[in-house]
């Protein structure tokens, strides 16, 4: 079974040691040494002066919004993973979904300058699939604004400009190492910034607020990360080059076996990027495929490949939001597109290159033969069909 999201397994041996060492020290969480190297090489990675580790990235957004003193109105994109508006909601704000590029999925900065009121007090925009977003206009707008600028940078460890990585940008940004991600530590997060105060913040706020043994200084909560997920970041950071190398070699073998499928295309990747091509981002234009990007989904579950409709269908149609803002679509053609075309292929250590080449081969034989499929989907009863095509 091909599927999208299994994990880069790092060296057993290696996580093993570590597993061993953190038992010989006695320390399990509370800003152990393994913790405290973990953050200094994301520090060093990320290019920033603090990085503050947490139990995941969604904590991380939740106490970051918090420590920036968001409040009212903060501009978002629908077109996320759900935790991202979550977090907001969470801490009390009222997300304002704006419109993405069609190109890099991510935030469309006229729109978010559009949308601005008396009432937004921030911008959290999201490097979607690794991407980076339009930086400098998000900087100018909030500059311009006085605005927070927070950036969601779940899927962006090892990304960037070919001159600076993803990190350093806004008020802050926080990475995700969810075991799915390129680098994991099993679950974990963590909060990245150049501003000394805000990392002093968070760095009480990641504790219950305490400041020394019993003194509790700040409003906080447990977003800490253990030793075991620090191990586990720690050993993953160790092949984050391999994994990024076998992610190139796996998005050169889609991009050659896709490109001559009428109706698929794969999202490129600009040269003055740094990536770490950790999703295989593909389109279908089902009036040129013969088969909607649904129907593909639901041919591939029949050849066990297990292919996703990331984030369909765009926050605004998810509760609470759709209760919330009924009429947000209306503001969204873009994101409304994209959740209905885009379809994420498998990649990572898991897949190996022949196996690429063998799934582009059987999306070509699946759209070369459009008719017969959509046919034969509409007969099927075959439980491995997604619910949403399921008779
Ligand atoms: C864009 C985005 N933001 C936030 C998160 C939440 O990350 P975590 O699972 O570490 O809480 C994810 C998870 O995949 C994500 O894709």
């Amino acid at each position: 079974m091909l599927l999208v999201g299994r994990p880069n397994m790092p060296d057993r041996a290696a996580f093993m040691g570590r597993i061993d060492r953190m038992f010989d020290s006695g320390r399990l969480t509370n800003r152990g040494p393994m913790l405290l190297e973990f953050e200094e090489r994301v520090a060093r990675i990320a290019g920033t002066r603090h990085c503050i580790a947490t139990c995941n990235a969604t904590v991380g957004l939740e106490l970051a919004i918090s420590a920036l003193g968001m409040a009212g109105d903060v501009i978002v994109p629908s077109y996320t993973f759900v935790a991202t508006v979550h977090a907001l909601w969470r801490q009390g704000l009222r997300p304002v979904f704006c419109d993405i590029n069609p190109k890099t999925h991510c935030l469309d900065p006229d729109s978010v300058e559009a949308a601005i009121t008396s009432r937004t007090t921030g911008i959290l925009a999201v490097h979607m699939w690794g991407n980076t977003c339009a930086t400098h206009a998000l900087e100018d707008i909030a500059q311009r604004h006085g605005l927070k600028l927070l950036f969601d940078a779940a899927h962006a460890f090892g990304c960037g400009t070919k001159k600076r990585a993803v990190g350093g940008y806004g008020d802050a940004e926080v990475f995700s190492f969810h075991a799915t991600k390129c680098v994991h530590a099993l679950e974990g997060g963590a909060i990245v910034t150049d501003d000394s105060d805000l990392a002093g913040r968070l760095r009480l706020m990641v504790n219950f607020g305490f400041s020394d043994e019993d003194t509790v200084k700040h409003l906080g909560t447990n977003g800490k990360m253990s030793e075991a997920s620090a191990a586990m970041g720690l050993t993953s950071l160790e092949s984050m080059d391999a994994i990024i190398a076998h992610n190139r070699r796996n998005y050169a073998a889609y991009a050659f076996g896709l490109q001559a499928i009428p109706g698929i295309s794969l999202m490129s990747r600009r040269m003055n990027q740094q990536h770490n091509y950790h999703y295989i981002v593909t389109e279908i234009d089902a009036a040129t495929a013969g088969l909607t990007r649904d129907e593909l989904v639901a041919a591939l579950r029949l050849e066990n490949v297990v292919a996703r409709r990331y984030f369909y269908p765009g926050c605004h149609r998810m509760q609470p939001y759709t209760g919330l803002f009924p009429q947000a679509g209306r503001t969204l053609p873009v994101t409304e597109e994209i959740a209905r075309r885009v379809m994420v292929l498998p990649t990572g250590m898991q897949v190996s290159e022949a196996e690429v080449e063998q799934l582009t081969s059987r999306i070509a034989a699946i759209v070369r033969q459009a008719p017969a499929v959509r046919a034969a989907l509409a007969q099927c009863h075959d439980p491995r069909l997604p619910p949403f095509l399921r008779q």
